[in-house]
Formats: structure tokens, sequence, C-alpha cells
């Protein structure tokens, strides 16, 4: 863990130089940092779930650890995580770890530049594959958490800008149901209410968790069972348990 250890402490050296004079980080980059936290945890899960050796399961962490560094400079660029205006938060993750010069390892910066794509490049290799399999599974195991508690902790119904302004009064988009039962991914411009923005991460259950030790961290957790019974709560749409069904045999 030596080359972890030390990442790491580079990794929060530069996350120092964003606190103000008492210390504090803005409160949205805490989140990004919590998040990080949570998004290593879920990769060493994963690693020793699917049997890593030890230099691999290293590999995994660091790549994980490093996936969101864009975060912090895109918020204080341009005040915002929306990539679609502002930047490719990958790709400014990817350019701010090489110019460090944190790690030279291929496999570990591409994991980083690619965690976000909608799909993998074809023809990675075995290695470059399992890491950027790890964060991407990682990073969507803890975006599950992050939504839940955002639920439990926002006045979501009153304050429409909790979910970006998204109806919440509207049934899924039968585009998106019907994305997500053909396994195809969604396409973001679908997005018309709250219902289809949850059920993207129902569609990452039904065929957007690469290894079997996400599927099952994710069912130990009760996403999908959170999920369905807040979307009854939104739609008595029968569409709900359609897709919900779909996700609840993988
Ligand atoms: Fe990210």
């Amino acid at each position: 863990m030596e080359r972890f250890d030390r990442i790491l402490s580079l990794y929060d050296g530069y996350v120092d130089t964003y606190r103000d004079a008492a210390g504090a980080l803005p409160h949205l980059m805490q989140l990004k940092r919590t998040h990080t936290a949570f998004v290593v945890k879920n990769a060493t899960s994963i690693a020793d779930g699917e049997g890593f050796s030890s230099a691999l399961r290293e590999d995994a962490m660091i790549a994980a650890l490093l996936h969101d560094t864009g975060r912090y400079e895109q918020l204080k660029l341009y005040d915002t995580f929306r990539d679609v205006e502002s930047v490719d938060h990958a790709v400014l993750s990817h350019k701010i770890v090489k110019e460090k010069g944190w790690t030279d390892d291929g496999a570990i910066l591409d994991a980083v530049l690619f965690h976000n794509r909608r799909e993998l490049p074809e023809g990675l290799d075995e290695r470059t594959a399992l890491l950027s399999h790890t964060v991407r599974d990682a990073d969507k195991l803890d975006i599950f958490r992050v939504l839940e508690k955002e639920i439990a902790t926002s006045d979501w119904r009153k304050d429409s800008r909790t979910f970006w302004n998204l109806a919440t009064n509207l049934p899924p988009n039968p585009d998106v149901v019907n994305a997500i039962l053909a396994h195809r991914p969604v396409d973001y411009k679908d997005i018309k209410s709250l219902a289809d923005f949850i059920l993207i991460q129902v569609g990452w259950m039904v065929s957007g968790l690469y290894f079997a030790t996400s599927r099952r961290l994710c069912a130990e957790r009760g996403h999908l069972a959170f999920r369905r019974d807040f979307l009854h709560s939104l739609t008595d749409s029968p569409d709900v348990d359609r897709v919900c069904d779909a996700a609840q045999g993988m």
C-alpha cells in the first residue's frame, strides 16, 4: 500500500489548496472528497470480491482515488459540476493527474479518463479494462448512496432545483423505459421527469454494473428496493415495476 499512501498524501495536499483560511473546503467540494473516499472503499471491496492480485487491488484504489481530481478545479472555474455547461471533468482529472506527475501508469490514467464515458472504448488491454470497470462500478455504487442521501435530506418536493427542475409528477418517458429494457444506454436528452432520472440508475442495475461483486453490493445495500418505493411515490405507472423487475434478477 506504499504507492497508494504516497499518492493519497499528494492528492490531499492538492485538495488542501482549495481550503479557506479556516481550513474548510467549500461544501460542494467536501461532498466530492467524501464521495471519493467512498469510491475508493467500493473499489477495494470489488477488488477483494473479484480476487484481484494485491498489486491490481492497489492500482484500483489509486484509480478510484484519482477519478474525480478535476472536480475541485471545475467548481472553482465554472461554479458547476455539470459537464455540458463547463468541461468534461474526466478529461480535466486526467490532465491534472498527468501534470502533477502523481503516476505515469497508463492503465490508471486511462481508467480516470474513461470513467464517465457512456461506453468504454473497444480493444482495451485486460488491466486497463479491469481498472476502468472497477472505477465505473465503484462510482455508480456511491452515486446510489448520494441520491438516497439527497432525497432524505432535501426538500425536493418544494424545491425543484434539488433535481434540476425536473417535473416530479410525470410518468416515465417510454423511450427511457424501452432503452433500459433493451439494455441500451439511456439518451440523456430523453430525461423529462424525476422518474426518468431515477430510472437511469435502475438501468445501471439492469446492465450497467460490470462485476458480480458490484451487483451483490448493490443488492445488499437495498438500492433497488429504495428506488422502487420512491418511484411508486412519484407515479402509478406500471412501467416502474416492469423496469425494477428487470433489475431484480441481475
Ligand atoms: Fe466522475
